[in-house]
């Protein structure tokens, strides 16, 4: 009988048992169906048949995922030295590893578990691959500012192209944290405040990443993270304490997990913080409760990085013993550089501290990702150098970072339409300490890029050559910071350059400035109490300002900023954010107007830090309005209650008007489909792109419901002149909500509707909801 020769341990063992079957069998057919038996087992099957010759350690050394040997991501729980390291992978104590990446380092690794070990079960490899690998696309929020499904779709597929290229199976990503604090530096890594939104973006971001078929060689596994509510951290504080109700737990900070969980991805993170005083890495309710039981999530939960360890600091559990019990039993799946479950799991499932069952269920669900992405198949599947070579930095690559990057500018402002830039005979003076920045385009949370790889918005304006243009830096934001890991130090007194910026400035035609952050100063450990303009780029703003006025402001940051003197005194202001590789290019185009801006926030700017938790989607409040003239109502007396942008808010360089919105009908009972339309028209100059957005407000419910709830949008396109009509359909889906007991229920009452171009949108028409 011919034999398939098989590289790896598992399907040697595959192989053993197809042989041994054949050998009781009786005659050759009966052989070679048994053989064919084993090689049609289910992924479930298989699972099982290599659980079941798996001793105590080796399973909890599949629940065990260190870091690599660089790219530390975070303090480590134990000196975790290569050396021991390299002894727990030969034992077999390792499921999976983090940062180690490079088609031959991954190589060396998965060759180390599959032929070395016992059992040669292949390693999941994990990496923060969260906006590109190599190639960059924009910082997660700024993509979500595309709301262009299709373009974030394509941009995680690069991501996960080049990642599985480096030998990487695994993604920590996306984050789905919703977030109504920009003090949060990691609201960079997000989708913004809305849920709606957000689940979309979730669900788009998991097909990107896993592809039609994880066991694809450019596919990887994703997952969502954090699990749940980090982005509410207490004051925007890193790593802190949330304390929220059951109504914006269902409502606002589920939805996206669910929605992950429903478009398939395979693993979720929990996370640092603590939800309503259970560190959620210990939480049996969200972990077990809702994604494993009420979802029936059938992937695997990864702590975030040494978080089974944080239960002691959060005064949860004594010890790491005690710290072990919870997580797993909590339903915490692998631990990430805890140094918990090697280290005390084995000795508690003996003692029958730990149900055995517990490990089991842990183990399966890991298992079952690694058999779906292939790696039983061929463990070394992502681990071709001569591919990976040919892969990352890809002319495709760019050519897609840089469409979404471009999707992803928001036009805040153009009064006098300072924008589009004319192609000749203009004087441009290019101001600011950003403006020939090759790295802070790059965002955080891009360990395998390199760093001054981004494309500066200098050289991208440079291409447009028939103006003269001038570029002085005027400033530097920062004095300096090291590693990726580092803080950055700001400019705080240094102001030499700024005199010859103002005298440049006086005699341009268009004065174009980039201000905004470092590329590290948002993303995670970096919260910021102040959302201003960092370091001396206001007074350098003011003094330009002072000598010319046309001024196009072009902002570079990883979170909404208040800008509120710039809003009020500058003409024309573009949100630029990091937008990754290709970043000046993009933003050149727009400047110019070779590319229309069609990007809307995904997160409200607030006037000042104070008017923060700020978002569109708020209670109305007892006192909303000022009635009768006195101070009794819900305002503050030193700004008012409007943000300075608002969420869904972006302009272009047409015009687009709104008319005949309708809802099909006034009366409706629970269940019914209800169709909406409305016409739209460009009125402009330009063919471009709009937004469609629809809002809801249920009236009166038992529960209150916020003032408006994104519920549908289009990204349409509209030639000069062209008129659409754009149909939505409300269903329960979009008309009920969660009540204070986890349940989702559609009231009958009083709806209004409203469409538009932001969530400011003043078209309204209206609805009663009947039983
Ligand atoms: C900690 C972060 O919270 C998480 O998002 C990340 O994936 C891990 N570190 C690994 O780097």
């Amino acid at each position: 009988m011919k034999l398939n020769i098989v590289k790896n341990k598992y399907n040697k063992i595959l192989s053993l048992i197809a042989i041994t079957l054949c050998f009781y069998g009786c005659g050759i057919n009966k052989k070679r169906n048994s053989q064919m038996e084993v090689l049609k087992m289910t992924v479930e099957e298989r699972v099982d048949s290599l659980l079941a010759k798996m001793t105590i350690a080796e399973k909890v050394g599949q629940m065990n995922l260190y870091n690599g040997f660089w790219d530390v991501t975070g303090p480590t729980p134990e000196a975790g030295s290569a050396k021991l390291k390299y002894e727990h992978l030969r034992k077999g104590w390792v499921g999976a590893m983090l940062s180690v990446r490079g088609a031959k380092n991954v190589q060396e690794v998965q060759r180390i578990a599959v032929e070395e070990t016992r059992l040669g079960i292949p390693l999941l490899i994990g990496f923060d691959v969260i906006h590109g690998y190599k190639t960059l696309s924009p910082i997660p929020l700024a993509e979500s500012a595309s709301w262009d499904l299709k373009a974030i779709e394509s941009s995680a597929r690069v991501a996960a192209t080049e990642a599985s290229a480096a030998g990487i199976n695994w993604t920590f990503a996306p984050m789905v944290d919703i977030s109504r604090d920009p003090r949060w530096g990691r609201v960079m890594e997000g989708g913004g405040e809305d849920p709606y939104l957000g689940s979309k973006i979730a669900s788009a971001r998991v097909q990107g990443f896993q592809g039609n078929d994880l066991a694809d060689e450019n596919s990887i596994a994703a997952c969502a993270k954090h699990f749940a509510a980090y982005g509410f951290s207490e004051a925007g504080k890193e790593y802190n304490t949330v304390d929220i109700g059951t109504s914006t737990l269902y409502n606002t900070v589920l939805p996206p997990f669910k929605a992950a969980a429903d478009s398939g991805v395979k693993t979720f993170m929990n996370s640092f913080n603590e939800l309503n005083g259970v560190p959620v890495t210990g939480s049996e309710f969200l972990q077990r409760d809702i994604l494993k039981g009420a979802w029936n999530f059938e992937g695997f939960v990864v702590s975030d990085w040494a978080s089974i360890n944080e239960l002691i600091f959060w005064g949860h559990a004594k010890d790491k013993r005690e710290a072990a019990i919870i997580a797993s039993r909590a339903g915490s799946d692998l631990d990430m550089e805890g140094y918990v479950y090697v280290r005390e799991l084995v000795k508690l499932v003996e003692e029958g501290v730990v149900k055995e069952s517990i490990v089991d269920d842990a183990v399966r669900r890991i298992l079952k990702v690694k058999f779906e992405l292939g790696l039983f198949d061929n463990p070394y599947k992502y681990c071709d150098p001569v591919n990976e070579e040919k892969v990352i930095g890809h002319k495709k690559h760019h050519e897609a970072v840089l469409d979404v990057a471009k999707k992803s500018i928001v036009l805040l402002k153009n009064e006098g339409n300072l924008l589009p830039l004319k192609k000749e005979g203009q004087k441009i003076a290019l101001i600011g300490p950003l403006a020939a920045d090759k790295n802070s385009p790059l965002g955080s949370w891009r360990i395998a890029s390199d760093d001054n790889t981004a494309v500066s918005v200098l050289e991208g304006m440079k291409k447009y050559t028939g103006n003269t243009l001038t570029h002085k830096k005027g400033l530097d934001l920062v004095v300096g910071h090291t590693a990726f890991i580092e803080e950055v130090v700001v400019n705080n007194t240094n102001r030499d350059g700024m005199d010859e910026a103002v005298e440049t400035a006086k005699s341009a035609d268009v004065v174009v400035m980039v201000l905004g952050e470092h590329g590290f100063q948002s993303g995670e450990g970096r919260s910021r109490t102040n959302l201003d303009l960092p370091g001396l780029q206001q007074e350098l703003l003011e003094a330009v300002f002072a000598v010319n006025k046309n001024i196009v402001l072009v902002l570079n940051n990883g979170r909404p900023l208040a800008i509120e003197w710039a809003a009020k005194n500058i003409p024309t202001i573009v949100e630029g954010w990091q937008l990754g590789t290709q970043s000046g290019n993009a933003i050149a185009q727009v400047l110019y107007g070779d590319y229309n801006p069609s990007g809307k926030l995904p997160m409200t700017f607030p006037r000042n830090v104070g008017q923060v938790p700020i978002y569109y989607n708020y209670k109305s409040t007892g006192r909303p309005e000022n009635t009768n003239d006195n101070v009794f109502w819900s305002h503050y007396i030193d700004v008012e209650n409007t943000p300075l942008y608002p969420f869904g808010h972006g302009l272009s360089y047409t015009t687009f008007e709104y008319s005949n919105f309708k809802v099909h009908g006034s009366e409706f009972a629970i269940g019914d489909e209800i169709k909406v339309t409305v016409d739209v028209t460009n009125t402009g100059n330009y063919d471009g792109k709009e937004v469609i957005q629809l809002y809801i407000r249920d009236l009166h419910a038992s529960t209150t419901r916020p003032v408006r709830e994104l519920k549908g949008f289009e990204l349409t396109h509209f030639n000069k002149g062209e008129t659409k009509t754009i149909e939505f359909t409300l269903t329960d889906k979009e008309l009920g909500f969660f009540n204070n007991q986890g349940k989702y229920i559609v009231e009958a009452g009083d709806f209004e509707v409203f469409v538009g171009g932001s969530s400011t949108a003043t078209l309204k028409d209206s609805f009663i909801l009947k039983h």
